[in-house]
């Protein structure tokens, strides 16, 4: 089974689908197919792999939703990335943040149990920016939580949040949920920041990855292009390309060794 990997913050704008995107990428190099089940209802991941929101004959929220339209086998497609097959989403999803089915949580990892996940190397989650019952659904359905912060106050604020709620999900939800990191994005090299990064290593130790990933225009600029980094050739991307091959065998390996909840 692979590790299923939710990559959260409530905090906005920090890259968590970046980092989603930039693994997945790294997955796709190294000849490992990857799943990306994009749980925002803004749909960038879906877009950045190539796939028009409006044109998706089924998403993410047709497993969610009470009439559900689709199983999750049906919703899954192929991305424009080789090697990595997405679970799309549209502005629709949004409405099940607001919807209180009880169930409501559960019902993508009950959706996953339909679909033969030995294909794949790595299941990425792709998390919204809120504390909403999406959030939930991505916890409830990971066996870990990769948690994605900018070296700001703001951010390692985020952090503390978010690894609460990973708690309280781990402890009344889904006993096997753990945090398999900490990713520093964005990271400058001021004063600041680099105060705020040794104040983040402080309180989580080795929780936090050794890869920090800097700010490069290349990112942005291949996921408009919806092209995976490292199909251009500029300093950023090769940078960035480089980064996300070694957080990708760091979070593989950080995942096997605390063991995978099935
Ligand atoms: N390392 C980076 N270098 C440059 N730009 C970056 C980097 N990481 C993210 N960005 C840009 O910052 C913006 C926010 O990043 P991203 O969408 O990945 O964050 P997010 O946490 O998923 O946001 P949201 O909370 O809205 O889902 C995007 O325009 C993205 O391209
Ligand atoms: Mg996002």
């Amino acid at each position: 089974m692979p590790a299923r990997i939710a990559v959260a913050n409530q905090k906005g704008g920090v890259g968590k689908t970046s980092v989603t995107l930039g693994l997945a990428a790294a997955a796709s190099r190294r000849g490992d197919r990857a799943l990306v089940i994009d749980l925002d209802p803004q749909a960038n991941a879906t877009t950045a792999l190539g796939i028009e929101p409006d044109d998706a004959a089924l998403t993410v929220n047709d497993v969610l939703a009470v009439s559900r339209a689709g199983s999750l086998g049906d919703v899954i497609t192929a991305s424009a990335w080789e090697g990595v097959d997405v679970a799309p989403s549209t502005l629709d999803l949004s409405n099940r943040d607001l919807d209180g089915a009880h169930d409501l949580p559960f019902r993508l990892r009950e959706g996953l149990q339909g679909i033969d996940l030995e294909r794949y190397a790595v299941v990425l989650i792709d998390c919204p920016p809120s504390v909403g019952r999406l959030l939930l659904t991505g916890l409830v359905t990971a066996s870990h939580a990769l948690l994605v912060t900018d070296a700001t106050a703001d951010g390692l604020r985020g952090i503390g949040n978010v690894e609460s709620t990973v708690e309280l999900v781990a402890k009344h939800m889904s006993p096997g949920l753990r945090i398999a990191g900490i990713v520093l994005n964005r990271r400058r090299h001021t004063g600041e920041q680099d105060y705020r990064e040794a104040e983040l290593r402080e309180a989580f130790g080795t929780l936090v990855t050794d890869v920090v990933l800097p700010e490069r225009a290349a990112l942005p600029a291949a996921h408009a292009a919806a092209q995976p980094i490292g199909s251009t050739a500029n300093e950023g991307a090769r940078v960035l390309t480089t980064l996300f091959e070694d957080l990708y065998a760091d979070v593989l390996a950080r995942t096997a060794t605390a063991g995978v909840a099935s």
